[in-house]
């Protein structure tokens, strides 16, 4: 099978294309990204002499990049991960969130569409259902969307239009929705990555408002799992639930993250809180249980030991995404990154 993975170069689509390289090594993947601030092509540099994986660098809102390479390629099933994905950046400027999320998403139903693609799996996010009281039940696929973030508007937004191309067009795409994904290659701007970085370092360790926001974490490959199994056996104009069964507060994270680390509870601080911050997020995915057979495998325990085991000998990937170096290697191949 030849697929287009599109934001493959940042967190959740590196994890995916390794998993899928490993899986099913006869596969060709074509990873179209445009190298943000969150992509990094050297995640994946050495997979760029498997004559099965070709790197394209590329916005998925330019309908002649998409269009040449779904042709050139002979793509038969995309996979959209582009994003821009950080609720915080989404709340300072939501811009490139309507640019990428909605336009670009749109954009890549438009080309698959037109060059006659038989699967698509847009990957959207268990934020567009809005938030959850403490004793409500978790969220369903009939859950009706509820976004409370620029962010989240903007993936509902693009799942409002993955329903209509099922809809009007019988295009056929299926959305994933998963809940808070950890792991290798995260980066650091995101809870986890970030409260490592700034504990290894003896900094203050910043938690939004009382601290006891829940969500539910799942280790990135069983998300990349649930991709999978929706790209092979999912039923075009179903949506999917995935998540980890893992609901962690935020101040419980943190405070087990530094026992692991060994480090002294007093770098918490607790800050202003983030503006419309979801209170909790909770996953019901009996649906994809039974249409797909998904089963998240790591528990939040081995999936975070794992996760700090990576992060403690991966010392220099976060080096470089820290001090931007990864960007410069960038420059010398694209020049100047806006
Ligand atoms: P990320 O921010 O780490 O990576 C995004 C990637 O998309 C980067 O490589 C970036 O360069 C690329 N990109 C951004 N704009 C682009 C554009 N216009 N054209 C081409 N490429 C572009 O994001 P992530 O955490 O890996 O998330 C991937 C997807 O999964 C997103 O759609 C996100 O909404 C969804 N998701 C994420 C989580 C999570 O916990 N991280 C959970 C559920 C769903
Ligand atoms: O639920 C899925 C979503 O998870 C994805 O769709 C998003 O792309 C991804 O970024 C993530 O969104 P969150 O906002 O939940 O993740 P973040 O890591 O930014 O924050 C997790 C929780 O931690 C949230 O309640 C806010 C809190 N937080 C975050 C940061 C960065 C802090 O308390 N302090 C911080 O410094």
């Amino acid at each position: 099978m030849n697929i287009l993975v599109t934001g493959g170069c940042g967190f959740i689509g590196t994890n995916f294309i390794f998993l899928m390289k490993k899986r099913h090594p006869d596969w060709t993947i074509i990873n179209l990204d445009k190298l943000t601030y969150a992509g990094n092509r050297l995640n994946l540099i050495d997979l760029e002499k498997d004559p099965g994986y070709h790197f394209v660098h590329g916005d998925i809102c330019d309908q002649e990049t998409v269009l040449s390479t779904l042709e050139e390629f002979k793509i038969e099933a995309v996979v959209n991960f582009a994003a821009e994905s950080h609720v915080d950046r989404s709340i300072n400027d939501p811009s490139p969130f309507i640019s990428t999320n909605i336009r670009g998403a749109q954009n890549m139903m438009e080309c698959a569409r037109r060059a006659g693609i038989t699967r698509f799996v847009h990957v959207s996010t268990d934020e567009v259902y809005g938030t959850l009281s403490m004793d409500e039940p978790a969220f369903t696929e009939k859950t009706p969307l509820a976004p409370n973030s620029p962010y989240s508007a903007s993936k509902a937004s693009a799942d409002f239009f993955a329903r209509a191309y099922f809809e009007t067009y019988n295009f056929p795409i299926c959305i994933t929705r998963c809940s808070n994904n950890y792991g290798p290659y995260q980066f650091p701007e995101k809870l986890i990555p970030l409260m490592f970085t700034k504990a290894t370092s003896n900094e203050k360790l910043p938690v939004y408002g009382d601290g006891l926001n829940v969500r539910d974490w799942i280790y990135v490959d069983d998300h990349c799992t649930g991709v999978e199994l929706t790209l092979l056996n999912g039923t075009p104009g179903n949506a999917y639930n995935f998540g980890g069964a893992s609901e962690v507060s935020n101040i419980d994270l943190v405070r087990r993250l530094l026992k692991i680390l060994g480090r002294d509870e007093s770098l918490i601080t607790f800050v202003k809180d983030r503006p419309g911050h979801d209170r909790r997020y909770a996953m019901n995915f009996d649906f994809a249980a039974k249409e797909l057979g998904f089963k998240p495998e790591y528990s939040f325990e081995e999936g975070l030991s794992k996760t700090i085991e990576w992060y403690q000998t991966n010392d220099d990937w976060l080096e470089k995404v820290r001090s931007g170096t990864y960007l410069d290697f960038m420059d010398k191949w694209y020049g100047e990154r806006k």
